[in-house]
């Protein structure tokens, strides 16, 4: 397995492109089988978790091209309803294939998603949103069965908790029910807004907003092959201005949408940052002292789950102590024990993390685990005094697009060490 080795210290500065969005095009990925014909989606990145998906899309019976950031995915001949196991089990977003089945289809098998280094990872939103639907599912020897021998009926779907994955499979799944679906308390993360619904209305889906958190969706008989360029990742993007306050460099992010980033530029300018925007970049100027600043993670709008480990990274070197309160996976803390081998002092109890600043971070040998505390680990080792080496690096390399070339051009001292195969 391939390692980082990163000498910290070093300052950056210039600027680097954001990349499309991992989790907007999953979901539109799997949109392309609502239809028959060639999808063409741009901005996508080579990321681990589109080839994982991609291959799942061949064995239903796609055909998956992916050169320079084009994505064609053609979709003729869908004539396998299963998601089996060793492809489900490599990435959980495959559960986005079932809805697109049953619609599909009328039928759909997919191996029940397990759970991964945050926690346990429920489905069972998704599919009490496949069952208001009129989708018979049972779930047995490891696989949900999922059956509409009737077709699929518009229904009132009122989620328990704003779920962007379910919200992602009850749309999914309701475009081409008959009649129509009200989608209640739906979650408001961009890649739901300016992706799916984006992507879906190409097609010729029917879904309109009706207010803050409700979507209607007028079932159609067929949707249409569509070409879209995906939005940019607005994780990527917050995970880079996190590197520049870490590492007190002045860097601008660019082809990213600052209306994304309104929470994480909130705090970090309580933390005594400051930023100057354009429609498409950002360019951050450090905070020479790193004030302390608490935060909870919650859906969109709020600060997002997904940027907390990275914040976390940041605060280790804050002039004080802060919490960290995660509300969304409360076990999400795994990068907290591999930063204290850095020399941060961060302790969890009940889901809050509390992190009392320190001088210095010394550099270590570390292992990444989940896609965002690997990449917490990243900037702590731009900052920390030697040597880092962070092993187990397939976790990054499913979200981000060659981070250590991204960084390098930076100015940052990082390199990947290719295991012997
Ligand atoms: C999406 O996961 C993202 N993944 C996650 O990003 C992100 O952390 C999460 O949304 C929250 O923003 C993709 O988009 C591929 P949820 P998802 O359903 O859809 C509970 C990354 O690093 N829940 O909004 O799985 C769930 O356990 C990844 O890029 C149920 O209980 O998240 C969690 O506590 C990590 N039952 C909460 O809801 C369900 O059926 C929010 O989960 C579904 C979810």
């Amino acid at each position: 397995m391939d390692s980082f080795l990163i000498n910290g210290g070093k300052k950056l500065s210039g600027s680097v492109a954001i990349s499309g969005s991992k989790n907007a095009i999953l979901p539109v990925m799997a949109a392309a089988l609502l239809c028959s014909g060639k999808c063409v989606l741009h901005n996508v990145p080579h990321l681990l978790d589109f080839k994982n998906m991609a291959n799942l899309l061949v064995h239903l019976g796609a055909k998956v091209t992916h050169e320079a950031g084009t994505m064609t995915i053609d979709t003729c001949d869908i004539n396998v309803w299963e998601a089996p196991y060793e492809l489900v089990s490599k990435m959980r977003a495959s559960i986005y294939v079932m809805g697109p089945l049953l619609g599909r289809l009328g039928k759909a098998i997919v191996s029940f998603p397990g759970g991964c280094a945050i926690g346990s990872r429920p489905v069972d939103f998704h599919l009490s949103a496949f069952e208001k639907l009129g989708a018979r599912i049972m779930i047995e020897h490891g696989n949900i069965y999922g059956y509409c021998p009737d077709g699929l009926k518009g229904a009132v779907i009122d989620m328990p908790f704003p779920s962007v994955g379910a919200t992602a499979s009850a749309i999914l799944c309701s475009v081409i029910s008959e009649g129509e679906t009200l989608i209640k308390n739906v979650a408001l993360e961009p890649e739901i807004d300016d992706s799916l619904i984006d992507f879906l209305t190409l097609m010729g889906a029917k879904i309109n907003r009706i207010n803050d958190n409700e979507l209607q969706i007028i079932g159609v008989k067929e949707l249409y092959p569509a070409e879209m360029t995906m939005v940019s990742d607005r994780i990527e993007a917050g995970t880079f201005l996190l590197a520049g306050a870490i590492t007190k460099s002045n860097i601008t992010i660019t082809n990213c949408e600052p209306k994304h980033q309104k929470s994480l530029l909130e705090k970090l300018e309580k933390t005594g940052c400051t930023f100057a925007q354009t429609q498409d970049t950002i360019t951050i100027f450090p905070a020479e002292t790193i004030k302390p600043i608490d935060i909870t993670t919650a859906p969109y709008p709020a600060f997002p789950t997904d940027l907390q480990a990275q914040y976390m990274a940041c605060m280790t070197l804050a002039d004080g102590s802060c919490k960290i309160k995660e509300t969304i996976y409360p076990d999400r803390f795994l990068q907290a024990a591999e930063l204290n081998r850095l020399g941060a002092n961060i302790t969890v109890k009940d889901g809050t993390a509390t992190v009392l600043g320190v001088k210095q971070l010394s550099g270590a040998e570390v292992m990444a685990s989940d896609l965002r505390a690997s990449a917490a680990l990243i900037l702590a080792g731009l900052v920390a005094e030697g040597t880092t080496k962070i092993s187990r690096i397939y976790h990054i390399d499913r979200g981000y697009e060659k981070i250590e070339d991204k960084l390098g051009s930076l100015g940052a001292d990082i390199q990947r060490i290719v295991a012997k195969r």
